[in-house]
């Protein structure tokens, strides 16, 4: 998706590169940005890279040319090691870093009562741990650089009590309170932490879903602007939070949802 944003000589880390962040990730990298991206799965990692002499899915060390490369980590996200070596590497990699963007996330809709701890363990993991953890270390480059943009993706799950979504809402609901605690923290040192928070999304994480006999209506019937999201509406809001004009804004939740958490 081509936009009118200029990040040229911005250094990205972004973190999942499914439906939300391939688009985030083009969209910086059409701007000008140099981007690393974290993934667990090689199929990702090749199609965000594919673009372009510049992409490089190879993930093995080296440094980036000009403006506007992709690089993919190929990284399991769900250890404290496996996090803070990824971000060293890709600091490496760009010279810096300026933006976080964490876009890795997953789901599994059962009932609590019939919710196992291997399912609760590894929602926690994926979907909040992985937060604290890049979260910390990115917050270790960008503190005493004195400057950076952090943007998680949080939910309207994060806020709506959702039915057969406990161990997702719990973990957004803590993404939530972590990015605030986040911006509190590093406000002093020019570092801004926020979240953008989609209603329902077509992406990998919601296409089985949204597939099941009238679920897509049932979805769709709830959002006030008639239609489900794609990957390009949460493009603007994550680059604002991640643009320079976003400095005086930290610590907030932006609802990029068509409404859905006005009903
Ligand atoms: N799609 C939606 O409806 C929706 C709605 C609200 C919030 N979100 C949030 O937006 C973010 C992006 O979601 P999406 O729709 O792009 O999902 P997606 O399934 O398309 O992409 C998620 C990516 O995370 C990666 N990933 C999963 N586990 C990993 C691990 N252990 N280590 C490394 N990578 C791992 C996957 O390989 C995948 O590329 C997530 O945080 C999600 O919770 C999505």
């Amino acid at each position: 998706m081509k936009t009118t944003w200029n990040f040229t000589g911005t250094r990205a880390l972004v973190a999942g590169a499914g439906g939300i962040g391939s688009a985030v990730i083009d969209a910086l990298a059409d701007a000008g940005a140099d981007v690393v991206v974290l993934d667990r799965d090689a199929g990702q990692l090749a199609e965000v890279t594919r673009t372009g002499g510049t992409r490089d899915a190879g993930g093995t060390g080296g440094s980036l040319g000009a403006g506007g490369t992709v690089r993919g980590l190929s990284v399991d996200l769900t250890s404290a090691d496996a996090c803070h070596d990824a971000v060293t590497d890709a600091v490496g990699f760009l010279g810096g870093l300026d933006v976080f963007v964490h876009a890795v996330g997953t789901n599994d809709r059962r009932p609590v009562l019939e919710t196992p701890d291997e399912v609760w363990e590894r929602l926690v993991a994926i979907n909040l741990s992985s937060g604290f953890w890049l979260g910390r270390a990115v917050g270790n480059v960008m503190v005493p650089g004195g400057h950076g943009r952090v943007v998680y993706l949080s939910s309207v799950s994060g806020l709506l009590a959702h039915r057969d979504h406990a161990p997702y809402a719990a973990t957004k609901g803590g993404i939530n309170q972590l990015m605030r605690v986040m911006a509190r923290e590093w406000a002093p040192h020019g570092v801004t932490v926020n979240a953008v928070a989609p209603g329902y999304t077509e992406t990998d994480l919601t296409r089985a879903y949204l597939a099941e006999p009238g679920m897509r209506a049932s979805m769709e019937a709830l959002v006030p602007a008639g239609r489900l999201g794609r990957p390009e509406d949460l493009v603007g809001p994550v680059l604002f939070l991640s643009s320079a004009e976003a400095a005086f804004i930290t610590g907030q939740v932006l609802y990029a949802d068509g409404g859905r958490t006005l009903v």
